[in-house]
């Protein structure tokens, strides 16, 4: 099967009231984890990269890499997504390279680090939807900030600092404007293990504050505005499990205490159209736990398929667990993939009705 559109993976994932994890990945392993649980658990999957994952695995790896996990596993319903793209070229890089999907992350400028303005948003996003539609290709658009910076990704947002959370009637207008596929928000969650470093009096981390309240003003506000179910995406979706930080850390890590995002704010959000749960931490944490603990308790091995194979088994179990709570398992039989070409045609129908 070839790759689906985020489109219609989210549209579908709106019609069943289910969330759709996207994975970030940027090597063969993750593939092959998230590939394997989405076949075992017939779940639909978004699979992302970023514009890093691109240049660590020289663009030409991905897609390869890529093109073998579809012809493996022919009847999963996967999309190929770019996170992040910030700029309309990065954008057509991975349109060009065979991404069923991309998000023009317009909130922040080309660097990934500066806030835009909301006129620049719209316009390179824009641009960006008028390119890929005309290939079959959905689009993410991103409307406000997410909060940190730790990985490199993101503006520095303080935690308190809710001056650029998703402002829920711009959402609608942005939407209008853009011709977008889904909308990311920001409510509060930021990239990485650190999303807060808030801690009780017994030094415990706490859960970042997210205005949760806000998904249900800006689903409620869309579809007053004719867009009935629209695909709303929470990125930084990780949950920094902490059995997984104590594991990294008993074999001779030194992750700081942590919280991230509990399950039960993410499925309250996708009671509320979430439909695209981005996640990249937990997996980077499941890996390195096992590998450190191969290298740790038996550090005579050198073949680094004794410490990949249980990298991979990690990340499986842990995108397992992820996409039963997201309520996507189950749910891949239920219908045929829309081609990129037959998507081309119904962006272009759909156009000229509005015009
Ligand atoms: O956007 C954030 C994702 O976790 C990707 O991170 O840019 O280090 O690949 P990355
Ligand atoms: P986490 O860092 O919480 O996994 O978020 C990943 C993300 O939003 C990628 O776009
Ligand atoms: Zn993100």
């Amino acid at each position: 099967m070839p790759l689906v559109t985020m489109r219609q993976i989210l549209e579908e994932a709106a019609k069943g009231g289910y969330g759709v994890g996207a994975f970030n990945v940027n090597n063969m392993e993750q593939i092959q984890a998230i590939m394997r649980a989405a076949e075992e658990l017939d779940a639909p999957v978004i699979i992302q990269a970023s514009r890093g994952a691109l240049k660590y695995s020289d663009l030409i790896y991905l897609k390869k890499l890529m093109e073998a996990a579809v012809e493996r596993h022919p009847d999963v319903k996967v999309a190929l997504h770019l996170d992040h793209g910030n700029s309309p070229q990065t954008c057509k890089q991975a349109i060009d390279l065979g991404f069923s999907s991309v998000m023009m992350d317009g909130s922040l400028m080309a660097d990934g680090k500066s806030v835009a303005s909301y006129e620049y948003n719209i316009e390179v996003t824009a641009e960006v939807v008028e390119m890929a539609h005309k290939h079959g290709v959905s689009v993410e658009g991103e409307l406000g900030c997410l909060g940190g910076i730790e990985d490199g990704h993101g503006a520095g947002i303080a935690i308190d600092d809710d001056s650029h959370l998703t402002d829920p009637v711009q959402a609608v207008e942005f939407v209008q404007k853009t011709g977008i596929d889904c909308l990311a928000l920001a409510i509060g969650t930021s990239h990485g293990a650190y999303k807060t470093m808030r801690y009780d009096k017994d030094g415990k981390a706490l859960p970042p504050r997210l205005a949760l309240d806000r998904i249900e003003t800006i689903e409620k506000n869309l579809e007053e505005a004719g867009y009935k179910a629209f695909p709303l995406v929470m990125h930084g979706s990780s949950s920094v499990p902490a059995e997984l930080v104590e594991e990294v850390n008993k074999y001779g890590g030194q992750m700081k205490k942590a919280m991230g995002v509990p399950m039960e704010d993410i499925q309250f959000g996708i009671k509320r159209g979430v439909r695209k749960i981005n996640v990249d931490t937990d997996g980077r944490i499941a890996m390195t736990a096992a590998v450190r603990k191969v290298l740790w308790t038996a550090p005579e091995k050198f073949d680094p398929r004794d410490w990949l194979k249980p990298a991979r088994e990690a990340l499986y179990e842990l995108i397992k667990g992820k996409m039963k709570d997201f309520g996507q398992a189950g749910h891949g039989h239920e219908y045929q993939p829309i081609s990129m070409a037959d998507m081309a045609k119904k962006y272009a129908s759909e156009a000229a009705a509005t015009k």
